[in-house]
């Protein structure tokens, strides 16, 4: 899986992202033999820092965060073909000077190379950098007569339809849709890629997968950390633009998606587009069974130390309304799904950090174990640990060895850890070497981004005119408001307790 010859351009250098996963990933790349031959990385922010200055912040960010120890022949391969380039996001001159460093670097190669624009940066300078890259030419840069230049954007991919419509307007003025890779970092991760392997490379589970058997799904990102020190960019964010939309809805479409007719990148994302867009729109009156929950933190106790709620943290305005949890149902409009309830939930501060995918199948009929103390007769219910202790758990019901007849839940598991080992890649190394080859299957196309949008729009929007009105509350290290419980009871179900 090589790559060709490369420079990787990140936008937002000195960024957070940059240092904990982007440099690492590229290290951890390397390790394994994955970078290109020729392989140069130009840091691009707006801060002045010397390439030297640069090649140091490199080096400490693989000493901190890389899962795998410094290597220094390694380094000492790939710290030369380190670069830093400093200026504006919107100014002209600043790609020119660009584009003559990477010209510079291929003479000196010897060869034209791939270009590769890693956009790293607040969403505000997004379309700045992408008209610039246009404009400059640096977007239809050629290899060898073909098309040399890639993007990939980070999130938040917009912040409701109208501007991820915008936002793939601007993309598409300056780049061919080919040419675009739209970062969830959930689809890098490595149980989240199983998901189809285990729908599809497997002849037991795709029979039972709809309607006729399976009761609903249900799908819990929880997380224990709070905002910490990004209180700036998650009031206005908020958990259904943070975490709903992106990345628990790819884990939905993943999920329910019809078979593709092959694993090409455009096969699969047909099908998730069909997903989202086969939803209904969601009940959004609190006063008539609404299908959406939204609640924020409140003080309380994780790991036995007292947490600040989520108005007493850094950079949070006292008027806020910002949710740090949502949930929600979705009822997917078609063949295969139709009446099967969707539940989700993502929240800041719950209990623990944990993301599992249950779904829940029905009950048998009932006429021979019934449902009484002797027998305890549970749905069986398949459970995808996507993190931590990631693996698979089938809950089925069994004979409790004795003399007499009496039935248990019991769990056959499978532990990554235990069959793999644990030393797994992170999910930007495969999202990096992934675009960098050109296979697009794990990024996100933009009629995805925008059917995703439309059906989260209108929620948000019911919540800003709503303002604080109908915000629950739940205690720091609780599993939620008990709201969330209410919208499953109203539906005859109840959270499953995650965890094996
Ligand atoms: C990011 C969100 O996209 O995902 C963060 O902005 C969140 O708020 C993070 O903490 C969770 O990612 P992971 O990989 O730790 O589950």
């Amino acid at each position: 899986r090589g790559a060709a010859p490369t420079i990787l351009v990140i936008f937002g250098a000195s960024g957070d992202l940059t240092a904990r996963k982007l440099i690492p990933a590229l290290f951890n790349l390397g390790l394994d033999s994955l970078l290109p031959s020729d392989f140069h990385l130009i840091g691009f922010g707006r801060k002045p820092i010397e390439d030297e200055a640069f090649r140091k912040i490199a080096r400490e960010s693989i000493e901190e965060f890389s899962r795998r120890p410094m290597d220094e022949e390694l380094w000492g391969d790939i710290e030369p073909g380190i670069h830093y380039h400093s200026g504006g996001y919107d100014e002209a001159e600043v790609y020119r000077s660009l584009e003559k460093k990477i010209k510079g670097i291929e003479s000196s190669a010897g060869r034209e190379m791939q270009l590769v624009f890693y956009i790293s940066t607040p969403p505000t300078v997004f379309e700045p950098i992408i008209e610039n890259l246009g404009a400059s030419g640096l977007s239809t840069h050629l290899v060898d007569g073909k098309p040399g230049a890639k993007v990939i954007i980070e999130k938040p991919f917009g912040r409701d339809l109208e501007s991820a419509r915008r936002l793939n307007q601007v993309i598409g003025r300056n780049f061919d849709e080919s040419q675009v890779y739209r970062i969830d970092h959930y689809l890098g991760k490595e149980t989240v890629q199983n998901l189809l392997v285990a729908r599809f490379a497997n002849a037991i589970f795709e029979p039972i997968w709809n309607r006729e058997f399976v009761d609903c799904v249900q799908i819990t990102v929880a997380e224990s950390v709070g905002v910490g020190s990004r209180g700036g960019y998650y009031d206005e964010s908020g958990a259904l633009r943070d975490m709903i939309q992106n990345h628990t809805m790819q884990l939905l479409s993943l999920i329910a998606m019809e078979p593709p007719v092959s694993l090409d990148p455009e096969s699969i994302r047909d099908e998730k587009v069909k997903v989202l867009k086969g939803i209904q729109p969601l009940a959004l009156d609190p006063a008539d069974k609404a299908d959406v929950v939204r609640a924020r933190y409140t003080e309380g106790l994780m790991s036995g130390k007292q947490v600040p709620g989520y108005l007493q943290e850094k950079n949070i305005p006292g008027d806020s309304s910002t949710e740090t949890y949502a949930a929600m149902r979705l009822m997917i409009n078609n063949w295969r799904w139709k009446g099967v309830p969707f539940y989700l939930r993502s929240g800041k501060r719950l209990a623990r950090r944990v993301s599992e995918i249950a779904i829940q199948f029905k009950r048998p009929p009932g006429i021979l174990f019934s449902e009484s103390k002797k027998y305890d007769v549970a749905h069986n219910t398949l459970v995808i640990q996507v993190q931590p202790d990631e693996g698979m758990t089938l809950l089925t019901n069994s004979k409790v060895p004795g003399l007499e007849t009496r039935t248990q839940p019991v769990k056959m598991h499978f532990r990554y850890a235990a069959t793999f080992g644990s030393n797994t890649p992170e999910a930007y190394e495969r999202l990096i070497l992934d675009a960098m080859i050109g296979d697009s299957t794990l990024f996100i196309r933009g009629d995805e981004t925008e059917a995703s949008w439309k059906l989260m729009t209108p929620v948000l929007e019911s919540w800003k005119s709503l303002g604080q009105h109908g915000l629950g509350a739940y205690a720091a290290g609780s599993w939620g408001p008990a709201e969330a419980e209410r919208l499953l009871g109203m539906h005859g179900h109840e959270w499953r307790q995650t965890g094996i």
